[in-house]
């Protein structure tokens, strides 16, 4: 059995407090490019065997996929064995979701495989547990997120505007990112990203003043030249220019294909470069052949 896993990025993100229990409550937009992990699943007698094409990916109880498969064996007492195999295309420490992608489609992929009687509410219990931005990609598209991000509301978002992603040489821990932001427990007020996306679709510069991430001045003094990343895409004609997550990554929006390719090539020394095209649907993407199944 063969997925593809599609990365995301936050339409805005703003960190509202520190919680209790340790984590912050957020409002975000995620919404999945095209930016995609493939991974294979085989049955196997007994064990859960993972391999990958990238050499940093720990092969222990630290990787999300090994550990979204044991967690479904411990769940079920199944004792039916899988081969996991993962072609890594999303950068790690990018504020992609990449790990967290493969996270939630390992857990569809291998209640199917085995034949899982589990509910989709069980399946998502399973994701909070994993990450706070597993449960999005379950169902992926877009979605507004409160809470940790594990609080859902699907949203109808056909974004008119190419995205160019660009992920410089940097990895940004999400945990030093949130412990630098020094959030008390004091509430801070939402954006209401989700009224200004739908309400403002077509005006960039709307888009561009209201989509804040609270991660930037922290990301940006820690690491100047993401700063200079997203000035260079304002330069180059990006009509709007935000990091995504905690970073590493920024992204551009753009709705002339001209300024998007010009983006693509101004920015290729300043990092990896991927481009989403306007509209872009995982759903709509031909599924890539079983022929391994
Ligand atoms: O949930 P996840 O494992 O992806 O989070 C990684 C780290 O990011 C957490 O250990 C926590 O320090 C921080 N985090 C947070 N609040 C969130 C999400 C993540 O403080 N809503």
């Amino acid at each position: 059995m063969k997925t593809r896993a599609y990365g995301k990025i936050n339409l805005g993100l703003r960190v509202l407090r520190k919680r209790p229990d340790g984590y912050h409550d957020i409002e975000t937009v995620f919404h999945q490019v095209d930016i995609a992990d493939e991974l294979t699943f085989r049955l196997h007698e007994r064990d859960v065997i993972f391999s990958t094409t990238h050499p940093d990916l720990a092969n222990d109880r630290t990787n999300l996929c090994l550990r979204a498969a044991h967690l479904l064996r411990d769940l079920t007492g199944i004792q039916d064995g899988a081969e996991i195999m993962l072609a890594k295309n999303i950068p790690l420490g990018a504020g992609l979701g990449g790990g967290s992608a493969d996270a939630a489609s390992t857990l569809k992929s291998l209640r199917a495989l085995w034949n899982l009687d589990i509910s989709d509410d069980e399946l998502r219990t399973l994701a909070v547990s994993l990450g706070s931005d597993v449960p999005f990609f379950l169902n992926g598209g877009s979605a507004y997120a409160t809470s940790r991000g594990e609080h859902l509301e699907p949203l109808r978002l056909g974004l008119p505007y190419w995205i160019i992603v660009v992920t410089p040489p940097i990895h940004v821990s999400t945990a030093t990112a949130y412990n630098n932001l020094r959030r008390t427990s004091e509430h801070m007020s939402l954006v209401d990203f989700k009224s200004v996306l739908l309400n403002h679709l077509h005006e960039p510069e709307v888009l561009a003043s209201k989509l804040v991430n609270d991660f930037e001045p922290v990301v940006f003094g820690l690491h100047p030249e993401i700063r200079d990343l997203k000035q260079a895409m304002l330069r180059h004609g990006a009509e709007v220019a935000l990091l995504t997550g905690s970073g590493s990554s920024v992204f551009a929006l753009t709705k002339s294909e001209a300024t998007a390719h010009a983006l693509m090539r101004n920015l290729e020394p300043l990092g990896r470069v991927f481009v989403t095209k306007p509209f872009f649907s995982p759903t709509h993407q031909p599924t890539p052949p079983f022929s391994e199944a």
